[in-house]
C-alpha cells in the first residue's frame, strides 16, 4: 500500500479493516438495515466497519416520500439502495467493482427486492448521468487518500480522494430539485486540504452536516447536499 499524504491520518484502523475482510471465508451472510446480505470475495461488508452504521443512523432519521426515486454511489453489497428500496424507494445501486455489482444483485432477490432495486457497473456518477433525476443520493466513496493495491483496498482508499470531488461536481445533474444527497466524509479530507463547503457552493449546491461521530482515530460524518437557492 502507497499512502499518499501519509502523515495526515493513522492507517493501522484501516489496515486492521482489511485484514478482518480478508481472513474470512467468502462468501458469507450478515444481517444490516434489516436485510439479509450475501457477502462476496472482494466486496466491502458493512457490518465490520463503524462507517455503515452511522451512516444507516443518519438514514433511520429521514423522511422518505413513497415512490421517491433513489441512487447509491459506491454502494458495494448494495446495502443503502435495499435499505432504500425497501423503505418504498426505487432504488439504483452503482459501484466500479463487477464482483460488487454481481453481489447487489444476488442480495436484491435474496431480499425479494429484485423489483424495486437495480445495479449498475460505473465509475461514480458517470453511468447514470442520463438516467434522469433522483429524489434522494446516497453515497460512501472510499474515505482515505492512498493508491489501492487490490479491489478490496479500493473500497477504502482513493487517490487524491478524486472520486469524492467529482461525485459533488457532477451531482447537481442527478439531483431532483428538491431532492437530498448523503454524502459520507471523514475528516481526514479535510486534513488533506479539502473544503466541502467551498466544493459543494462550486457546484451550485449547499452543504449541511447531518451527523458526526468521533471514532478517536478520525471524526465521521454525514454530510447533506441540495440545490443551492
Ligand atoms: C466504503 S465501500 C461502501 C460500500 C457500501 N456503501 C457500504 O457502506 O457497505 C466503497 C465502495 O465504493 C466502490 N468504489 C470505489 N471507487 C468507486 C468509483 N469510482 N465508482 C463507483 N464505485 C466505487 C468500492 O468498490 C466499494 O464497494
Amino acid at each position: 500500500m502507497q499512502l499518499k499524504d501519509g502523515m495526515s491520518f493513522d492507517p493501522a484502523p484501516a489496515e486492521r479493516l482489511l485484514s478482518r475482510l480478508r481472513e474470512r471465508a467468502h462468501p458469507y451472510q450478515v444481517s444490516f438495515a434489516g436485510l439479509d446480505l450475501r457477502i462476496d470475495e472482494n466486496v466491502f461488508c458493512p457490518r465490520h466497519t463503524k462507517t455503515s452504521a452511522i451512516m444507516l443512523e443518519c438514514l433511520d432519521g429521514i423522511e422518505l416520500p413513497r415512490e421517491a426515486r433513489a441512487l447509491d454511489i459506491f454502494t458495494g453489497s448494495g446495502v443503502f439502495a435495499l435499505y432504500l428500496a425497501a423503505r418504498g424507494c426505487r432504488a439504483l445501486g452503482v459501484d466500479i467493482l463487477p464482483e460488487a455489482v454481481r453481489c447487489a444483485q444476488h442480495n436484491a432477490a435474496a431480499n425479494n427486492l429484485g423489483d424495486r432495486a437495480s445495479f449498475v457497473l460505473g465509475n461514480g456518477l458517470s453511468a447514470v448521468l442520463d438516467e434522469g433525476r433522483f429524489d434522494i443520493v446516497t453515497a460512501c466513496p472510499p474515505l482515505l487518500p492512498g493508491r489501492p493495491e487490490g479491489p478490496l483496498e479500493g473500497a477504502l482508499f482513493d487517490e487524491r480522494l478524486g472520486s469524492t470531488h467529482r461525485f459533488v461536481s457532477e451531482l447537481p445533474r442527478v439531483l431532483a430539485s428538491k431532492g437530498r444527497a448523503y454524502l459520507f466524509l471523514s475528516d481526514v479530507f479535510a486534513r488533506v486540504g479539502n473544503d466541502i463547503d467551498a466544493l459543494a457552493r462550486d457546484a451550485g449546491l449547499v452543504a449541511r452536516t447531518a451527523l458526526a461521530h468521533d471514532v478517536g482515530y478520525e471524526v465521521y460524518s454525514v454530510v447533506e447536499l441540495r440545490h443551492a437557492g
